[in-house]
Parts: C-alpha cells; structure tokens; sequence
C-alpha cells in the first residue's frame, strides 16, 4: 500500500451484541479490530467460523451498528451515522457488497434488470432510458447476455445469479466491494470462472476490495494483504505473500498448515473459547495454543508491529 491516506481506515471497531436470556452479558462478536483498505487494495479476512468476519464486514458495510469505534472512508467517520439513515447518504453508492448465495440475495419477483436497476434509482435517481443504459453497461462488464436480463432468478443458473449480484453491486460505481464468501454457494467449476471475472473487474475498473473466504488458496492469489480473525480479534496482518508463507502468530500457523503442500498440519485440541464476556487479561487462543505459557492467561497480548505485519502474540517476535 502507498504513503497515502488509505480509502477506509478502521480504528478500534467493536460490536457487542446482547445474549438473549442472559441479562447483562455481551458477545463480543468484533473486539478492537483496526484495519486499513488502500485506493485499488485487495484485502481478504480470514478466521475459522464464528470469528467474527461477517460482523466486522456487515459493519463496514454499515448494515449494522457499530457499538464503538471509527469506520473513516474517504476521510469521513461513517460509523457516526446509523445503519438506517447510511442508506440514504451518498457514501452508501461508494461501499458495495456482494452476498454469499446469490439465490437467497436476489428478490425473485424481480428480473434481473429489477435487480440491477434497483439501486441506481434509490442511490443515483437514474431511471428511464438512462438507467436502461446503465444496466446494459454494466451486464456486459460481467459478462452477463444481455438476453438474460428479462429472467426471474429462477430462470438463471447459479453463475449467472452470481453475475446479476456482482452487477447490481457494480451499477452505482462503488470505490469498495465488500465481498463475505462470494463463491461459496456456486459449484467449484463456477467458482473459478467468477473469480477470475473479480479479478478482471477489479483492474479495470480500479476497485477496492474486501473479500471474505474459507479457501486459504484463494485468498492468497486474489489479495494485497490478508487480515487474520480469531473470537472477534485481529491476531495477524500483513503482505498476503508473507502471511501464507512464513505466518508468525500460531493460529495463523495453524490455519496455514491445513492448507494442501504446506507440510505438517498442525492440529488444534482444546475448545474455541466462549465469545460472551471473554476475560480482558488473557489471550483469546489461549487453551488452544499450541505455544501457550501461563503468562498468556494473564495478560492479553497487543497487536504488535513486527516489520510490515501485525501479530497478537507475545512470543511472535
Ligand atoms: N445478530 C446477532 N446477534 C447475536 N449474535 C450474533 C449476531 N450476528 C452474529 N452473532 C455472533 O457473532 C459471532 C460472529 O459471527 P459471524 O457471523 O460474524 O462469524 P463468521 O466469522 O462470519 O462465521 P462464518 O465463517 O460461519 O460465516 C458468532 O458468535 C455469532 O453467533
Ligand atoms: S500470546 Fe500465548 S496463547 Fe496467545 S497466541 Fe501467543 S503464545 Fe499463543
Ligand atoms: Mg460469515
């Protein structure tokens, strides 16, 4: 990333949500995750699931209240404004996403023109012959037959609805697609071809992306950097490249072992421990460490920079 402001700067996000039947405890669900996106980054989020991934980016996404913390994009706190009256401000166009089944995020009453030309008319007012053009453009940009654009989602194959998502996203010319496991839904043949449709789109158009993923393979080619979750915490950032190859934190060790080649995979015993009121002064991993000392149990380790990643670990250095 360049010496430039980054186009989003996440500082000390958190949300906790309230745990039904239990008066007064929290799940901490994102707990104190800063993060930057640069102009044109690539940047995936990873972490076993329950970490928090879709929390932090439906946050970003501003779908969800923030209970504290600074979501600043370019240059603006968006997190100041709720969920509700972000969809009606001009930075709603800018951040994109795009969801992880395709089926269920399409309104099947809607053609795929509906669909498509929905948020250019909430978010741009283009409508009529204007619009009309809009989504011919942006239906060629994903290689979506213009033919199609009449069907009902039903009518559509599974790669075809991913294309009507990922244009409905792209008509309002957003800066930031957030993407929370955009292929997961689709057949692994699919899979690839949308892929690399994500990537092609992203130079041409100079994109910043989000991108959310179970498949450690794909995250390492298709991101900058890579953002490493664990209950709601960053525990490790940094080069993509460096991350996969040489990880430093041990749950990022361990995740990157599970991956196919990569030598002995390391296997983790204990239990995840619980996300309600977790206790302040240890590490979340700790129990699960394979590294693990006493000291871990007393004291949280910070994010800590170690050349150009960040590690939560106190032996990572
Ligand atoms: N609306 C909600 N109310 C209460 N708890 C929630 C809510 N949404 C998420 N959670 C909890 O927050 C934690 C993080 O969930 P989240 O969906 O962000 O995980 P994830 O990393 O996206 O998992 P996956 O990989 O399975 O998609 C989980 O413990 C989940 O149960
Ligand atoms: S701080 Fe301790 S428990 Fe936490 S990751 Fe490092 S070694 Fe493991
Ligand atoms: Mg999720």
């Amino acid at each position: 990333m360049s010496d430039a402001a980054p186009l989003l700067q996440v500082e000390r996000l958190h949300k906790r949500f309230p745990v039904a039947g239990r008066r007064g405890a929290l799940l901490h669900a994102v707990d104190d995750v800063t993060l930057s996106i640069g102009a044109g980054e690539s940047v995936g989020l990873v972490g076993e699931s329950g970490c928090g991934k879709s929390t932090l980016v439906r946050l970003l996404a501003r779908l969800l209240d923030t209970t504290e913390g600074r979501i600043v994009f370019a240059g603006k706190d968006l997190a100041a404004t709720p969920a509700a009256r972000f969809a009606r401000t001009p930075e709603r166009a800018l951040i994109q996403m795009v969801f992880q089944d395709p089926t269920d995020s399409l309104n099947p009453r809607f053609t795929a023109r509906d669909t498509i030309a929905e948020p250019l008319a909430l978010l741009t007012g283009l409508r009529g012959a204007e619009a009309r053009a809009r989504v011919d453009e942006v239906a060629q940009q994903v290689g979506l037959p213009l033919a199609l654009l009449d069907r009902y989602p039903h009518q559509l194959s599974g790669g075809q609805k991913a294309r009507v998502g990922i244009a409905r996203a792209l008509s309002v010319k957003p800066q930031l697609l957030i993407l929370d496991e955009p292929t997961a839904a689709l057949d692994v043949s699919v899979q690839a071809v949308v892929l690399q449709l994500l990537e092609r789109l992203r130079g041409e158009l100079g994109l910043s992306y989000l991108f959310v993923s179970h498949d450690l393979n794909v995250v390492r080619l298709l991101t900058d950097r890579v953002a490493v979750m664990y209950l709601g915490k960053l525990v490790e950032q940094g080069p993509s490249e460096q991350v996969f190859r040489a990880p430093l934190h041990p749950y990022t060790q361990a995740l990157v072992s599970a991956i196919p080649g990569q030598g002995p995979r390391i296997r983790l015993s204990g239990e995840v421990a619980s996300p309600i009121d977790p206790p302040a002064q240890a590490c979340r991993f700790h129990g699960r460490c394979p590294r693990g000392e006493d000291r871990c149990g007393r004291e949280a380790p910070p994010l800590q920079r170690i050349g150009v990643r960040e590690v939560a670990c106190h032996f990572a250095a």
